[in-house]
C-alpha cells in the first residue's frame, strides 16, 4: 500500500528527529579538550582554503554548545579584515537576516542562548557582497544534504541564494553519516563540508586542499 505525501512526510520528520537526538548525544560525550583540538584542526583546514582565502565576505554563525568552535574563526575573519556577518532568527517567519558584525559586543543572546546582533547597533548585509556562507547542521550525508534543528531557517535561507556564494559547512567527523537519511523536496545542500579528517567536496572537483 502507498504511503500519502502527508504520511510520507510525517515518516521523514521522524526520522530526521532520530537522527538529530543521536547526533547530539554523541556531541555532548566529546571531551571539551577534544571538541578544542578538533575544532582547531577544522578552522586550519578552512583558513587553507581559497574559498577562504579569496572571501572578502563571509556570513558565520556563533557557536554553541558542542557545535564545531565558530569564535576562533570570527576572530580570524577579523584580524583578517574580512567583513563578517552574522544571522539573527525571526521566530515568527522563521527566516534568517545577517548583520554586519565588528565585536562580540554587537550581540545579544535571545533564543536558546545563541548570540545574536542586536539590530539596533548593526549594519545588514547586503548580500550581493556575499562570497561565503558557513552553513550549520547537526548532521550530514556525503552530497552535502544536511540536518538542522528542524525549523527550516537555513532551507528557506539558502533556497534565495545566488549559486555564485559557496556554501560550507564544518562538522566532527562522526556528524557525516554513510547511511541515507531522507531527503525532502525543501532541502538545501552544501557545497563542500570540512571535518577534523577530510574535506568532503559535494560538487566533485571545485575544492581542493592546495
Ligand atoms: N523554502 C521553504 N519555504 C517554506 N517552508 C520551508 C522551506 N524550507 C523548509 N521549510 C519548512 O521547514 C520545516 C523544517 O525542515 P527540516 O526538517 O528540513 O529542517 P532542518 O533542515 O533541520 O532545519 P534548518 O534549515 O533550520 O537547519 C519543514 O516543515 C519545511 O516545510
Ligand atoms: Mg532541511
Amino acid at each position: 500500500m502507498a504511503y500519502t505525501p502527508e504520511e510520507n512526510g510525517k515518516q521523514n520528520q521522524y526520522t530526521k528527529q532520530r537522527i538529530r537526538q543521536q547526533i547530539t548525544s554523541l556531541k555532548k560525550r566529546l571531551p571539551a579538550e577534544e571538541w578544542k583540538e578538533r575544532s582547531a584542526r577544522i578552522k586550519e583546514r578552512l583558513c587553507g582554503l581559497s574559498v577562504w582565502q579569496k572571501s572578502r565576505h563571509v556570513a558565520l554563525y556563533h557557536s554553541v554548545n558542542q557545535e564545531v568552535n565558530t569564535v576562533p574563526l570570527i576572530e580570524e575573519g577579523w584580524r583578517q579584515g574580512k567583513t563578517i556577518y552574522l544571522p539573527k532568527c525571526n521566530p515568527q517567519t522563521r527566516q534568517l537576516t545577517f548583520y554586519k558584525v565588528d565585536t562580540f559586543d554587537d550581540l545579544e543572546a535571545v533564543y536558546f542562548g545563541i548570540p545574536e546582533p542586536v539590530p539596533e547597533r548593526c549594519t545588514p548585509m547586503d548580500v550581493d557582497r556575499l562570497q561565503c556562507l558557513i552553513v550549520p547542521g547537526v548532521a550530514f550525508d556525503r552530497e552535502g544534504y544536511r540536518i538542522g534543528y528542524g525549523a527550516g531557517y537555513y532551507d528557506r535561507y539558502l533556497a534565495t541564494l545566488s549559486p555564485a556564494v559557496a556554501k560550507v559547512s564544518l562538522a566532527f567527523q562522526f556528524q557525516v553519516l554513510n547511511h541515507p537519511f531522507p531527503r525532502e523536496p525543501f532541502d538545501q545542500p552544501v557545497d563542500v563540508i570540512i571535518t577534523e579528517g577530510e574535506l568532503i567536496d559535494c560538487q566533485g572537483g571545485a575544492y581542493h586542499v592546495p
